[in-house]
C-alpha cells in the first residue's frame, strides 16, 4: 500500500496527469488501465519517474497498491466508459475513499453518479481538467465539484500539479455535485466560440483580402501582444506559420476543413438553452462545426449558388483594416464571454451552487485552453461588485462601446462579400438585441394570445390579459 493515489485510464490525458502527480507533486502513483501493458509502458517510457510510478495489472492489484483512504482518479472517455470503470472499481473501494471523474463529463451524469455512489460512503467528485495533453502533464487548470469537505482532502494533491498564475495554483472548489464539470463544459463552449471567431477572421483575411498563411501568422502574433493576448491567438499564429514537409507549402492549406467535436461544446449550448440563456455565439460555433462536417454538401451548394468570391474590395490589410478586425474580435469576444458567464450565473442560481464567478476567471488564467489576459478583466469586474451581465459591468461597458462599431462594420462587410461570419454576427445580434429596451416580442405575444390564448401583460397596468382577437 505505497501509492498516494491511483490514475485509472492510461490514454494520453490519464498518463499525462499521472506523470504530473509523480513529477510536480512528488506523489507515488498507481497506474491502472483496461489493457495492462499500457501501465508498464507509461513507467518504462519515463525512467526518471519510475520509482514513483506503480504499474498494475488488474483492478484488484490497482486498488491494493493504494494507501487508505484511497484516492482514485478516473480519466476515460465521457459516457459509458466512465460508468463501466466505476462499476469495476467501486466494489473494491471503502467508505471514505474518493473517486474522481477527471474527464469531460456531462454534468447531469455527474449529478446522477454522485447520488448513486453516496450510499456506499465513497465520495464521488466530478472534476474538470483543462489544458490538453501538455496542460495535464505540466499544469492544467482544474475545476473541482463535489463535497466541499472532500476538497480539503484533495487540495494538497491538486495544488502542486495545477498550473500557477502569479504563483497561485489554478485549481479551486467551485461548488457541490456537478459544478466542476458544468464550469468545464462552459469553458469548452467559450473555447469553441473563441476558436470559431478566430477562424472567421482568418476566413476574411484569406478569402476577402487574399493573404498568405505566413502573413496571417504575423498578424495574429502582433494581436497577441495586445488586448487579444491569449493561448488560442498564439497557437493560431503557430498553426498558420507551420510548413508542410510533404508539399513545402503551408500545412494549414492541406488540412481538410471539417472540424470534429466530442460533445462538450454541444452540452454547453444545450444547458444554456435549458436555462433560458441566449448563448448564441457559442451556439453558432457548435453549429459551424456541424456544417463543416458536411463537406460534400457544401461543395454541391457552392456549385449551385457560387462559392465565396475572393479578393473583395470591402476588406484591406492596411493598418486601419487590421485594427478594425482586431477591435471586432475584441468586441465579439466580450459578448461571447458575457454569454458564457450568463450561463454560469443562471446555473448557479438554478442549482443553488453559489459559483465563485471571479475566481473561475482566475483559475482559467493559466493552464487551460482559453487562458488569456482578458480573463483578468473578468476577475476584476466581479471583484468590483455584483455583475448582472458582463456587458453591464462598467469596465466592459466602455470597452464594448469603443469596439462595437468595428464589429458592426466587419459583420456588414462580410455579409455583403458573402463571407460567413456566423459567430461574429451572432455576437453582434445578441448585443443589439440585449441593448434594445423596446423589443419585438410584443408582436409574438399578440400572436400567441390570438392562436392559443396564451395571455399577455400590458405596459399601462398590472395583470394578465387575454384579448378577443379577430380570427383569420
Ligand atoms: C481542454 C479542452 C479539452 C477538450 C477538447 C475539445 O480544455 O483541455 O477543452 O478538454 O476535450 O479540446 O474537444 P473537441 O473539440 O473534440 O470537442
Amino acid at each position: 500500500n505505497q501509492a498516494d493515489l491511483g490514475v485509472l485510464g492510461m490514454g494520453t490525458m490519464g498518463a499525462s496527469l499521472a506523470l504530473n502527480f509523480a513529477d510536480n507533486g512528488g506523489f507515488t502513483v498507481a497506474l491502472g488501465n483496461r489493457t495492462t501493458e499500457k501501465t508498464y509502458g507509461v513507467r518504462d517510457d519515463n525512467p526518471e519517474l519510475a520509482e514513483r510510478l506503480v504499474p498494475t495489472d488488474s483492478i484488484e492489484h490497482f486498488v491494493s497498491t493504494l494507501k487508505s483512504p484511497r484516492v482514485v482518479v478516473l480519466m476515460v472517455n465521457a459516457g459509458k466508459p466512465v460508468d463501466d470503470q466505476m462499476a469495476l472499481v467501486l466494489p473494491h473501494l471503502a467508505p471514505g475513499d474518493i473517486l474522481i471523474d477527471a474527464g469531460n463529463a456531462d454534468f447531469n451524469d455527474t449529478v446522477r453518479r454522485e447520488k448513486a455512489v453516496k450510499p456506499t460512503g465513497v465520495h464521488f467528485v466530478g472534476m474538470g481538467v483543462s489544458g490538453g495533453e501538455v496542460g495535464a502533464r505540466n499544469g492544467p487548470s482544474i475545476m473541482v465539484g463535489g463535497d466541499q469537505a472532500v476538497w480539503q482532502r484533495l487540495k494538497p494533491l491538486l495544488e502542486p500539479i495545477a498550473a500557477k498564475f502569479d504563483g497561485s495554483p489554478c485549481v479551486d472548489w467551485l461548488g457541490p455535485d456537478g459544478a466542476g464539470h458544468f464550469v468545464k463544459t462552459i469553458h469548452n463552449g467559450i473555447e469553441y466560440a473563441d476558436m470559431q471567431m478566430i477562424a472567421e477572421v482568418y476566413g476574411i483575411l484569406r478569402d476577402a483580402v487574399g493573404l498568405r498563411p505566413q502573413e496571417m501568422a504575423d498578424i495574429f502574433a502582433d494581436w497577441n501582444t495586445r488586448d487579444l493576448q491569449s493561448y488560442l491567438i498564439e497557437i493560431s499564429s503557430l498553426v498558420l506559420a507551420e510548413r508542410d514537409p510533404e508539399t513545402g507549402g503551408a500545412l494549414v492549406d492541406q488540412i481538410v476543413d471539417e472540424a470534429g467535436q466530442k460533445g462538450t461544446g454541444r452540452w454547453s449550448v444545450i444547458e444554456a438553452q435549458k436555462l433560458g440563456v441566449g448563448a448564441t455565439t457559442l451556439e453558432a460555433a457548435v453549429s459551424a462545426r456541424g456544417i463543416s462536417s458536411r463537406r460534400a454538401e457544401r461543395a454541391e451548394a457552392a456549385r449551385i449558388f457560387g462559392g465565396v468570391k475572393t479578393a473583395r474590395a470591402e476588406f484591406h490589410a492596411d493598418h486601419e483594416g487590421l485594427a478594425e478586425l482586431e477591435a471586432a474580435l475584441v468586441a465579439a469576444k466580450i459578448i461571447a464571454y458575457a454569454q458564457g458567464y450568463a450561463t454560469l450565473t443562471e446555473a448557479s442560481k438554478e442549482f443553488g451552487w453559489n459559483l465563485p464567478l471571479g475566481e473561475i476567471a482566475r483559475i482559467w488564467r493559466a493552464g487551460c485552453i482559453i487562458r488569456s489576459r482578458f480573463l483578468d478583466d473578468i476577475t476584476r469586474a466581479y471583484e468590483a461588485g455584483d455583475v448582472v451581465n458582463l456587458l453591464l459591468a462598467p469596465s466592459f461597458t466602455s470597452r464594448i462601446e469603443g469596439a462595437q462599431e468595428a464589429l458592426r462594420r466587419v459583420v456588414a462587410k462580410a455579409s455583403l462579400a458573402g463571407i460567413p461570419v456566423p459567430a461574429l454576427s451572432a455576437a453582434l445580434a445578441y448585443f443589439d438585441d440585449y441593448r434594445r429596451a423596446r423589443g419585438t416580442t410584443n408582436l409574438t405575444q399578440g400572436q400567441r394570445d390570438l392562436f392559443g390564448a396564451h395571455t399577455f401583460h400590458r405596459l399601462n397596468r398590472e395583470g394578465t390579459f387575454h384579448h378577443k382577437w379577430p380570427q383569420a
